[in-house]
């Protein structure tokens, strides 16, 4: 073993122009702005209207790459968590390469985990830098639900909105970086939350093997209680490994699905709200762009002090949920 592990070095995040708020909701389905916010602590959300994920994933990475002093060429792996990339392939990783004329040859590849996909992939760039793989990786989290919710399904389409979130990742062999980082999935559940879209029908397809209904799918109470649970449960491993108490944690940055699975997990761990960030009021759900969104948002509001402990949570469609532990 290495004493290399990465460091987040610079941080960013952008969200499409357009602000869709409860109100406007209210318009399109039967519904009202106080359902939504009592259930949901959601006001409003962004949702794309002609950007593309690469689009608003390469803001978001040119804002982490300059807060982190380095520059484009500095940049030796991408790895971007998404579910809802431009295209089959090329890669989000690929254009995002191409829109911040990052060098040529470099790595760059997506990787699929829903909401957890941003967790997934730190884990997966920290890696390459603990193995010398990489010194100076951009993760990225990006996300385009507005294109895969079901705009006339009330009971999913007030929860989700559309974003992007990235860091640099650096190596390091100081004190600061992450401590550690745990994935989780169980396949078994996968219907309580999915978006089966698929390419369209080959001429050799069986009839009935295609989804007549595209669009994102979820049991809610179910996904509540296991998001709460899970979650939770991931947070108490990853300190007890760490051997840090819940009371050293500076801040705990969660998915930001719903202000009341947050409050449930924060009851748990007997967290008080200045030590909880939240913004799920003014975004919804992000998906893989939530967590990186929080954390640019607290790392610009000076609300994380080096040597600070910070705790990233997060659940989502596969199932898969997941925690870092990092030292700011
Ligand atoms: C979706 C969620 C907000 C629903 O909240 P809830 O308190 O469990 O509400 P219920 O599903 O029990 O629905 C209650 C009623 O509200 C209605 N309802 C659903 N959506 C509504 C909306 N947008 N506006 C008004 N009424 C709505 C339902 O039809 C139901 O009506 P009924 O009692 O007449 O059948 C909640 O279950 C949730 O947040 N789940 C987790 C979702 C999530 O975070 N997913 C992503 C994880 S990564």
């Amino acid at each position: 073993m290495t004493n290399i592990k990465g460091k987040i070095s610079g941080t960013g995040s952008f969200l499409p122009e357009k602000v869709l708020t409860n109100y406007d909701l209210s318009a399109m389905v039967e519904t009202n702005d106080e359902w939504i916010f009592t259930r949901t602590g959601i006001k409003e959300r962004h949702v794309a209207s002609g950007e593309k994920a690469s689009d608003i994933a390469a803001r978001a990475a040119g804002e982490a790459i300059k807060d982190s002093g380095l520059s484009a060429k500095d940049i030796d792996l991408v790895v971007t968590g998404t579910v809802t990339p431009d295209m089959v392939f090329p890669s989000t990783s690929c254009f995002i390469q191409l829109d911040l004329g990052l060098r040529p040859g470099i790595p760059a590849f997506d990787l699929s985990a829903a909401c957890s996909g941003f967790l997934y992939a730190l884990d997966t760039a920290e890696r390459f830098i603990r193995t010398g793989g990489a010194k100076h990786a951009l993760v990225v989290g990006v996300d385009i639900f507005s294109r895969i919710v079901d705009w006339t399904d009330r009971s999913t389409c007030v929860l989700f909105g559309d974003g992007a979130g990235a860091v640099v990742l650096s190596a390091t062999k100081g004190k600061s970086g992450i401590l550690s980082s745990h994935l989780y999935s169980d396949g078994k559940s996968w219907q309580l939350l999915y978006s089966p879209t698929t390419i369209q029908s080959s001429p050799f397809e069986k009839k009935g093997l295609r989804h007549d209904q595209p669009y994102l799918r979820m049991k809610g109470n179910d996904i509540f209680k296991l998001a709460v649970r899970s979650m939770s449960k991931a947070i108490t491993k990853a300190l007890k490994e760490s051997g840090i108490g819940a009371d050293d944690v500076s801040l705990l940055i969660p998915h930001q699905a719903n202000i009341r699975i947050i409050k449930a997990m924060q009851e748990r761990l007997k967290l008080p709200d200045e030590r909880v960030f939240t913004n799920v009021e003014h975004y919804g759900n992000t998906s893989a762009a939530s967590i990186p969104i929080a954390l640019n948002e607290a790392n610009k509001a000076g609300r994380l002090k080096k040597g600070d402990i910070v705790v990233l949570v997060a659940f989502g469609g596969g199932l898969t949920w997941a925690c870092s532990v990092v030292r700011w």
